[in-house]
């Protein structure tokens, strides 16, 4: 393989992907993303687009200090102050890269920009002369490039490559372009735009469609060497190009694509779960890669095949994306020792005071459960480790319910309130069921306005003791804007999570509230 034929791996999880309604994070979540990206292999984090708020600021500037591999890049305008905020963010990092971007298309320039082509041309080179000003590693994204005059674009991209960009993206912004467009037009970029060779040309594609993967294929078909992407595919509206998916492509049918990455695909899957657990939100269970019938065969005939040989109906081993058959049971006489290597065959590498976290979530479990299985330990490690290191504001310290067919059901809910000097509060009230009660019990306690807007309830595996997780989507409305958040919740007991999911909810608005994430609309990219 020639050394142009590794593909770079953007990832902007924490960018695109964290902007999207609902999907916000806060810095600890953020830092915890970061090293599973790290883990991945992933070549550039895009954490954040500093100037938009105090908290993407701080988290671009946190991310910048911690990582060790990966090239960290931050988000710009093309214009002076956002550039001169990224910088000031990244400055620290061992690889910064700004990005900075305006629109080549004409009906962006007209009708958001109100310019003329030449106004934005210039303002283009200015942006990558200055953020070349702080660092050679800048790139420039011409948005809604796929709606572009394709002469403008073309002229744009030289422009930008002479003022210094050393990375040009091509975004599919709206999820408009088909592959055999996208690989036209990345051909005729690479045909017409002198210096191009000495660049790297990158994608951005959005969803709207379901055709990001498909395009991001098809334009490194045509030469593309960076494919900008998020974990679970989550992004602005229908998502971006889904890494698992492209990455997994990439690797399957290596005989097609003749490229490769660098990612370690055994850490997919902890990846996709690490999200989960944070945003609140689960993919399908027919996604591709990481869904939870990805590697599950259900007919008969197919059956029989795998039974026989794995490769009759599988193109990829579940081994490969960290999906591991357990032949061990875990129960209340495991020992720490068999349990953390569990963790580790699963892809989890825990420091030793997550460990004892974990293990006491885990022994805990245990007593109430016979058998533990992976999903068990997956859902535990959300639960244990990466929500007990947040600095959350309530922390839900006990429930209790009793419930019947002829008495009304009631819930005591004890609530610990860090930012009111850990005072602890207990309440009970009654409600429409368990949940409910829960609900309202927490309700007076912390005053809140958030509304709850879905509700949704999976158990994690099989049997009447089955751990069931709770997904609730909240709103609620501060200085004039909708707040949205999802919000998670693990327990072997229905009620309790439904109240812990809403408590995670009310705990990611109160961030909201405080890091001024309650972003102008247009603010937004
Ligand atoms: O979709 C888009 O055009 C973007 C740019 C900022 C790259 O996210
Ligand atoms: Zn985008």
């Amino acid at each position: 393989m020639k050394k142009n034929d590794r593909i770079i791996i953007f990832d902007t999880t924490l960018r695109d992907g964290e902007q999207s309604p609902g999907f916000s994070m806060n810095i600890e979540e953020k830092l915890l993303i970061a090293d599973q990206l790290e883990s991945l292999n992933v070549d550039v984090i895009e954490a954040g687009f500093p100037v938009i708020s105090d908290g993407d600021f701080e988290a671009v500037q946190r991310i910048s200090e911690r990582v060790k591999k990966a090239q960290v890049a931050g988000l710009a305008r093309a214009n002076g102050p956002d550039i001169d905020a990224a910088w000031k963010a990244l400055k620290n990092a061992r690889k910064p890269r700004i990005h900075t971007f305006i629109s080549s298309s004409d009906i962006h320039i007209k009708h958001q920009l109100k310019k003329t082509r030449a106004e934005v041309l210039k303002i283009a080179i200015e942006s990558v002369k200055k953020a070349k000003s702080y660092t050679a590693n800048v790139e420039f994204s011409p948005m809604d490039a796929t709606r572009s005059d394709i002469g403008f674009l073309a002229e744009m991209v030289h422009a930008v490559i002479e003022a210094g960009a050393t990375t040009i993206n091509i975004p599919d912004t709206v999820g408009y372009t088909i592959p055999s467009e996208f690989h036209f037009i990345i051909k005729h970029l690479y045909e017409h735009v002198p210096g191009i060779h000495n660049i790297i040309v990158s994608v951005h594609c959005h969803n709207d469609l379901g055709l990001a993967v498909a395009n991001s294929i098809a334009a490194v078909q045509a030469g593309a060497r960076q494919i900008e992407c998020t974990i679970n595919g989550i992004g602005e509206r229908a998502g971006n190009t889904a890494m698992e998916e492209i990455v997994m492509a990439i690797k399957t049918r290596s005989d097609m694509f003749r490229v490769t990455t660098g990612i370690n695909t055994k850490q997919i899957m902890s990846a996709s779960k690490l999200l989960t657990h944070i945003t609140g939100v689960s993919v399908q269970p027919n996604k591709a890669i990481v869904g939870d019938n990805a590697f599950a065969h259900e007919s008969g005939i197919h059956q029989d095949g795998i039974l026989k040989n794995s490769m009759t109906y599988e193109i990829m081993k579940p081994e490969d994306v960290g999906i591991s058959k357990s032949t061990l049971v875990l129960g209340k006489h495991s020992g720490r020792h068999a349990v953390v290597d569990r963790l580790k065959t699963m892809g989890y590498k825990l420091k030793k005071d997550e460990v004892d976290r974990f293990f006491k979530y885990f022994k805990n479990l245990a007593d109430k459960k016979k058998q533990i299985f992976d999903e068990d330990l997956i859902a535990i490690v959300g639960e244990s480790i990466y929500k007990e290191e947040q600095k959350r504001r309530y922390k839900v310290e006990n429930v209790q319910i009793s419930t019947g067919m002829f008495s009304p059901p009631m819930s005591m809910v004890t609530l610990k309130d860090h930012d009111d000097d850990n005072k602890i509060s207990f309440e009970v009230q009654h409600g429409n069921g368990g949940v409910d009660a829960g609900v309202n019990a927490v309700r007076k306690m912390t005053g809140t306005k958030a509304v709850i807007k879905a509700f949704s309830l999976t158990a994690i595996t099989g049997g009447s003791d089955a751990l069931c997780e709770v997904s609730v989507t909240a709103v609620e409305n501060f200085k004039g804007r909708e707040l949205k958040v999802f919000g998670s919740g693990v327990s072997i007991d229905i009620s309790i999570a439904g109240i812990f999911s809403f408590v995670d909810a009310l705990n990611k608005i109160e961030y909201l509230k405080k890091m001024g994430h309650a972003r102008k609309i247009s603010e937004k990219v």
